[in-house]
């Protein structure tokens, strides 16, 4: 079965072709393009959605013939596309788009939940899977600790109140005026000051690291940056170097507090699984120390981290989405709609 994946959720036109053998899970990836619109949303430290959905439309046929070239223009058997959550206007553009290809080559559509995508990521290359699963799903978009009991079974056990792990990422990097998307850039500057400190002299707050529930809040800790950058900024003291030092304190912070919730649902819920995903998993930081506490507290406990390509957004999670689903499609493809608030324990 070759599927045509779809996913244009936030500001990366994405395509991918998934080979996989009729009732087996052993996937090829015929083609797997990622179009970026960094450079657009860049001047404004964030995606701006009107001119993201512009950006799709113009991309997605591009990205389409560069997907099809690739993968040497196979028979298609079946087209997936993302229908939320995420960006209304970014999320209706991918899904007319591939009701347009449905219509024209008569194929089923597979609706997918992007959040699962995140989730699913991981089994790209075969992992095995062992449940029930913890998932920290930490994205631009969302931050939530789910239970996963199996494909499809999924309870969404706490998440963020306000802004998202990335989202704070992202805002620290706009006050600091270091560019857009924000989480590589300060792990970067970082990592830098690592290397030549032995520890931050700055001390930012780690918000809900103690309550017994499995929530978190970040957007305190931006507020807090907000407030120390602008003191700096006053007393002309925002040399470099502290630049990276409030970065290192920055992601310190939001690592702490999602491996602290992680861990404890971990150990509430006996997970045989701890899962990663979204673009902050990529967070090289997040991934190692989280793995140290796993070995060191739980070490039985299996941890599964998507390759780095595949915690950003991409088409492949889409695809393999639709492949645990297939039973889903449809040729109804007016039941095909977006729902920017769509939550994983709903039906597409
Ligand atoms: O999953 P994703 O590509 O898009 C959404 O679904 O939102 O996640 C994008 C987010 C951005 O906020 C970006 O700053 C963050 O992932 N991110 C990182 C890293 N790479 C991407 N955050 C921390 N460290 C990274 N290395
Ligand atoms: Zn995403």
């Amino acid at each position: 079965m070759n599927i045509l994946a779809i996913e244009t959720s936030c500001d990366d036109t994405c395509i991918a072709i998934l080979k996989s053998k009729i009732n087996g899970e052993n996937f090829g990836i015929l083609s797997n393009i990622v179009s970026s619109q960094v450079k657009i949303h860049a001047k404004y430290g964030g995606v701006f959605p009107s001119l993201a959905k512009r950006e799709h439309q113009k991309n997605l046929p591009v990205v389409l013939r560069k997907a099809l070239k690739m993968a040497e223009n196979p028979k298609i058997d079946v087209i997936t596309v993302t229908v939320g959550p995420g960006l209304e206007p970014c999320l209706w553009t991918g899904i007319n788009f591939a009701k347009e290809l449905a219509e024209k080559m008569n194929l089923p559509i597979i609706p997918v939940n992007h959040i699962e995508a995140h989730i699913l990521a991981n089994f790209i290359g075969g992992n095995p899977r062992i449940f029930p699963a913890i998932c920290l799903v930490v994205s631009g978009g969302h931050t939530q600790l789910i239970l996963m009991k199996g494909i499809g079974k999924y309870r969404i056990l706490g998440e963020t109140r306000d802004d998202a792990a990335g989202e704070c990422f992202d805002k620290v990097a706009r006050i600091l005026g270091l560019g857009y998307p924000g989480g590589p850039i300060i792990a970067a500057k970082a990592a830098e000051f690592r290397i030549s400190n032995a520890g931050s002299g700055i001390k930012l707050p780690r918000p809900m690291l103690n309550t017994k529930d499995y929530d978190f809040s970040f957007s305190g800790l931006k507020t807090a940056v907000l407030y120390l950058v602008k003191n700096l900024k006053s007393e002309k003291k925002l040399t470099k170097k502290k630049v990276q030092e409030i970065c290192f304190e920055s992601q310190q912070s939001i690592v702490d507090v999602l491996i602290r919730k992680t861990m404890k649902a971990a150990k509430d819920f006996r997970a045989k699984t701890v899962i990663l995903g979204g673009g902050v998993a990529a967070n090289e930081e997040l991934k190692g120390q989280l793995k140290q506490k796993i070995e060191k507290e739980i070490p039985r406990t299996k941890y599964l981290v998507p390759g780095t390509e595949y915690c950003t957004d991409n088409a492949v999670m889409t695809a393999i989405t639709a492949f645990f689903h297939s039973t889903r499609k449809t040729k109804n493809w007016k039941k095909v709609i977006a729902n920017a608030n769509l939550r994983i324990d709903e039906n597409v």
